[in-house]
């Protein structure tokens, strides 16, 4: 969603601000701007549309120009046009901002700003701040800056911040203070890095890795104000605080396209890789156990739980329904999955010894984050399964394991995925270990688990095939995806992983309940992928294949290599190697992701800016 990179220090400030949003593209976005401090004026530029068309609109970059703050924009309040793009300046034309996330109150202050005098140019939320601000900063009802560590810029930040309602990451300048720079943070993340003489605020951590890997991650209700002598940290009600600078764990390469055409493909052929880091340290071939470092003080408590709630959105679910799964069959304990949107405003029922798993990439993501908040509330343990380092949902729950798979920078999750199934599949055997698993079969699964990179490695291979499969394929608008237990999951996120970027319709489903009303869709030639590997289902997914074929379907079958007698019932066969049935997923979504790439490279689909996609959902 919308990304900030502000910047203050030696340089011009325009050149890295552009590269910085560019950095930020993949969040997804459908405006952008940037505005520069010019001794005591603004230069504001805007534009809809991408960043090129920005940056095509900007002038040589000024050597004096070395404060500035840059915004790309996910449309919320107010249509994607120039005019709603951010930086927004309040009424006075001195005080700019952009701003990530959502002011809930902000019909209210307007109301109240239009009745101070104020005018207003946007349909946005932001603009609110900025006027509040504003109107703060050159109106404080005949009060001074009441502090003394505060100048009055700052002054008016922090008593408008006060008063929102809702979420917001901050970059703001002021023209009187033309070397300062503030940042505030609540709800929606905010970093500052500390490079050599020169400081970049960024809502991620990919806008500022290549100036410096020295950062500080905001709080909630923390701003900092950066001026060419330093930088402090306050709250929002004006206590100084000392924070702990940290290491981004990420180096520049990690985000480079590295010869690949997209990222999403570079993630889709990484996940061997990524998946051996993953498990890396974290199998104990000789003891039969997994360890996991970030949860080894909280086994006790999780052994004991009566109850698991998975809560996660999107791809995320998906791999938490298989966790699910996974924990029910290896573990014995009531394990549910629900969407964290939903679960936040059911008045969800938390007795003791209910333990509640979040699974995020970015870490970033609302409602996820919502639902933690609430779970802590009301008493439960929290358990993090995130990939972003130091991300909001890592530092909320009570406890965590990293996927430790790099940043996931195309938009169409892939090995997030394969990585939150590995952890959560490590999770169900320490856990089963700790219950009534005995060693021997955790040491068959550790072992399996071990072996699942390789024949990822097999499964990549057959990319030219499926892309014959997808350009025989691709023109049909409406898909089926269908798997049993284990591999239902992976129909969902098949089905999840072609509609986004291929803008098909599809519609994954368990292949049982195909009857109860989708094979009605059934028409002539319409694809049908169905994910049929050697399991205890396999007779019965044999069945479902030929009712589809029946009625005139074509199949896309996902089968063991050596599987024979699947042959006759495929229209296409994506061989790929046998796994046991619970560690499957891992390896059977490996060629639905490649297909929903191919056929949306095919369709001449953009594959990492998606439209209307956010790589990461930090508004509700
Ligand atoms: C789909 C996809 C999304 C995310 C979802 C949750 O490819 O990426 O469905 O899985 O928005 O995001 P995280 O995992 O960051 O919480």
């Amino acid at each position: 969603m919308c990304g900030i990179v502000a910047y203050l220090g030696n340089q011009p400030a325009q050149p890295i601000l552009i590269e910085g949003l560019k950095r930020l593209e993949y969040r997804g976005y459908d405006s952008a701007g940037v505005g520069l401090i010019n001794d005591h004026t603004l230069n504001i530029t805007k534009s809809s549309g991408r960043i090129s068309v920005l940056e095509s609109m900007l002038a040589k970059p000024n050597p004096v120009e070395i404060l500035g703050i840059g915004h790309t924009r996910w449309a919320t309040h107010g249509e994607p046009n120039t005019i709603n793009a951010h930086p927004h300046l309040d009424y006075t034309g001195k005080i700019a901002l952009a701003h990530n996330g959502i002011i809930e109150n902000y019909t209210a202050l307007k109301t109240f700003l239009i009745g101070k005098g104020c005018t207003f140019q946007s349909q946005t939320d932001t603009e609110v701040i900025a006027n509040l601000i504003g109107y703060l900063y050159s109106n404080p009802d005949g009060k001074d800056c009441p502090h003394e560590n505060l100048n009055r810029f700052e002054w008016a930040v922090q008593h408008a911040l006060n008063e929102l309602v809702g979420t917001y990451g901050l970059a703001l300048v002021c023209t009187d203070f033309p070397d300062m720079l503030i940042g505030a943070k609540k709800g929606s993340p905010l970093i500052l890095g500390l490079g050599k003489n020169e400081y970049i605020i960024a809502s991620d951590a990919a806008a500022i890795v290549q100036h410096t890997t020295q950062v500080i991650y905001l709080s909630d209700n923390e701003m900092v104000t950066i001026t060419p002598k330093g930088f402090s940290t306050k709250t929002i009600d004006n206590i100084e605080i000392h924070k702990e600078m940290k290491q981004l764990e990420f180096s520049l390469d990690a985000i480079e396209l590295d010869g690949f055409g997209h990222f999403m493909l570079k993630e889709i052929c990484e996940q061997p890789k990524a998946l051996t880091t993953c498990l890396g340290g974290r199998l104990d071939m000789r003891d039969n156990r997994i360890i996991l470092g970030g949860i080894s003080n909280y086994w006790r408590e999780i052994t004991r739980a009566k109850r698991i709630i998975i809560n996660a959105c999107g791809t995320a679910w998906h791999a938490g329904l298989i966790g699910e799964f996974l924990i029910e069959q290896l573990a014995r304990i009531n394990t549910e999955t629900q969407y964290a949107s939903e679960f936040r405003y059911r008045n969800p029922i938390i007795e003791d010894n209910t333990i509640i798993i979040a699974i995020s990439q970015s870490g970033e993501t609302a409602d996820t984050l919502a639902a933690v908040e609430q779970a802590k509330e009301r008493g439960a343990l929290t358990l993090g399964i995130v990939n972003v380092v130091g991300s909001t949902i890592a530092r909320t729950t009570d406890t965590g394991v990293y996927l430790r798979v790099g940043p996931e920078i195309g938009v169409a999750s892939t090995k997030a995925f394969t990585a939150q199934v590995a952890v959560l599949a490590m999770l169900a055997i320490e856990l089963g270990r700790r219950r009534h698993l005995g060693s021997e079969q955790a040491k068959f699964y550790i072992d399996e688990l071990s072996k699942i990179p390789s024949k990822i490695e097999q499964v990549l291979a057959l990319s030219e095939d499926i892309k014959k499969i997808a350009e025989a394929t691709c023109e049909r608008e409406n898909w089926l995806f269908l798997g049993r237990g284990f591999n239902y999951p992976v129909a969902l996120e098949g089905a999840l992983k072609l509609k986004e970027i291929s803008y098909i319709h599809a519609e994954g489903l368990p292949a049982a309940e195909m009857k109860h009303g989708p094979i009605a869709l059934i028409n002539n030639g319409m694809p049908a992928v169905f994910i049929a590997t050697r399991c205890s289902q396999y007779e019965k997914i044999i069945g479902n294949i030929e009712e589809v074929r029946a009625r005139g379907g074509r199949t896309i079958v996902v089968a063991n290599q050596g599987d024979e007698n699947i042959k006759q019932y495929a229209d296409f066969l994506i061989p790929v190697p046998e796994v046991p049935e619970e560690l499957q997923p891992m390896v059977t979504v490996v060629p639905l992701q490649i297909l929903a790439y191919h056929a949306a490279v095919l369709r001449g689909h953009d594959v990492d800016k998606p439209r209307n996609l956010a790589k990461s959902v930090t508004v509700e």
